[in-house]
């Protein structure tokens, strides 16, 4: 299937994880992508791993939580590929505390990167999105909808994203463009090892884990490939749960 052949992809968080898997999967069907993420060497594996795929790729060091980072990628994707048709950001980080120690500056950060760095992608692409009545799919989390201990701050900024992605469903799609989100729970990748924090209650800190199994990141980047390709069109400022079963 090859469901993004003329179709270029800006996608944040590309080094690894989801953000990896979802490059891949787009470039084995045609994308071309302009990737971007702060982990240089990853992030230019998933480049070359694409390229192997037939993809045209363009791989940018780019911190989504710095306005000129942000505004400078989008404008070269312009450059290079004349016109952006699908926005996927799934950059993030994950901070663990007991919330009466959190710190500040991390629960700043943490809304900095996730929510303020979707924002901002999605604020200097839209005019470009709008030209070709393109696709933003956005990663939220199951932690928006169900209360997770410990990562407030992540909790609180993916609750952030699921809502800015309704918003811009509503503001735009009379003009043509279609935002989602996803909710993923239970990925393996490096975000879901076991938080690095003392005194943890297992029990609440399982009750998000699904009743099957964890899954590798390439469930979500199908996901992320159906909502953003056009059999996935009339799909709206919906949040759609991948997370075996486990907020069912
Ligand atoms: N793994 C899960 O179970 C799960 C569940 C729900 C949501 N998510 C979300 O999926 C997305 C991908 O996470 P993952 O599980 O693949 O973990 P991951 O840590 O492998 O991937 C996160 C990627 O974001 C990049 N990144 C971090 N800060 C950045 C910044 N400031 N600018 C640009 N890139 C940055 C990292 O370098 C990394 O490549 C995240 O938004 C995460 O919150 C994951």
């Amino acid at each position: 299937m090859k469901r993004f052949e003329d179709k270029v992809i800006f996608l944040t968080g590309a080094a690894t994880g989801i953000g990896e898997a979802t490059a891949k999967r787009m470039a084995s069907e045609g994308a071309s992508l302009y990737i971007v993420d702060v982990a240089e060497e990853e992030l230019e594996n998933t480049a070359e791993a694409c390229r192997h795929l037939g993809a045209e790729v363009t791989a940018r060091i780019c911190d989504v939580a710095n306005e000129e980072d942000v505004s400078n990628s989008i404008k070269e994707t312009i450059n290079l590929f004349g016109r952006v048709n699908v926005v996927a950001n799934i950059a993030g980080i994950q901070t663990w505390h007991h919330t009466s120690d959190h710190p500040t500056s991390d629960f700043e950060r943490t809304l900095a990167v996730n929510l303020t760095g979707t924002f901002l992608v999605c604020r200097e692409a839209i005019p470009y999105l709008l030209q070709t009545q393109g696709s933003i799919v956005n990663v939220s989390s199951t932690t928006a909808l169900a209360g997770i201990p410990y990562s407030a701050a992540y909790a609180a900024s993916k609750a952030g994203v699921l809502a800015l992605t309704k918003s811009l469903a509503v503001e735009y799609a009379k003009k043509g463009l279609q935002v989602n989100c996803v909710n993923p729970g239970g990925i393996k990748t490096a975000m879901t090892r076991m938080p690095p924090i003392d005194d943890i209650d297992m029990d609440l800190l399982l009750r998000q884990n699904p009743l099957s199994s964890f899954v590798a990141p390439d469930a979500v980047a199908g996901l992320i490939a159906y909502l953003a390709s056009d059999e996935g069109r009339h799909v709206n400022g919906e949040h759609v749960r991948i997370d075996g079963a486990a907020l069912a």
